[in-house]
């Protein structure tokens, strides 16, 4: 590949981070008042979804998720921000890495705590793999 292609490329990922806000409400937590883990795998898959739309404005599915651990559980009454970035790009797939961030709201300072891979495929009409660009 050209180091120009190189170049659009990695305009395309940075012009396509995504990053959203949320406040943890009782709305989204379990019995335990921390956040649901289905919500945070659903937040995770549709911030992966819009990053990897935006960088290549084609229809995308996703194909498959790699392993995504729970590392620290995000109570009600706290901040989140998900942060989805392209880390790898191939012919018609790519994936994005997705981190959520949690912030206390009366006090500076935040940790990852949970992160995960998405991956994607670009289809055609026919749901068939179709090339992300074209040459
Ligand atoms: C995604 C889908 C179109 C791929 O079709 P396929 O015939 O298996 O695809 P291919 O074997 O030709 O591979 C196409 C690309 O996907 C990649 N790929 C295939 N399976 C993959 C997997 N499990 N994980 C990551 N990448 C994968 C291949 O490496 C290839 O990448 P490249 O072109 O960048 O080199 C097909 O599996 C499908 O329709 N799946 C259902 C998707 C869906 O409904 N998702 C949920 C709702 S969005």
């Amino acid at each position: 590949m050209s180091s120009e292609v190189d170049d659009a490329i990695a305009v395309k990922i940075e012009q396509s981070v995504t990053r959203v806000s949320k406040v943890i409400f009782p709305t989204t937590t379990n019995h335990h008042s921390t956040l649901f883990g289905g919500t945070a795998l659903a937040w995770m898959d549709e911030v992966s979804f819009i990053t990897a739309t935006r960088f290549c404005r084609k229809r995308l599915v996703t194909v498959s998720t790699e392993k995504i651990n729970f590392t620290h559980p995000i109570p009600s009454g706290t901040i989140v921000e998900l942060v989805g970035k392209v880390s790898r790009v191939g012919r018609t797939s790519l994936a994005v890495n997705v981190s959520i961030f949690l912030e206390d709201m009366y006090s500076e300072g935040r940790e990852e705590v949970i992160h995960g891979q998405f991956n994607f495929v670009a289809v055609d009409d026919n749901g068939k793999p179709t090339p992300l660009f074209e040459k």
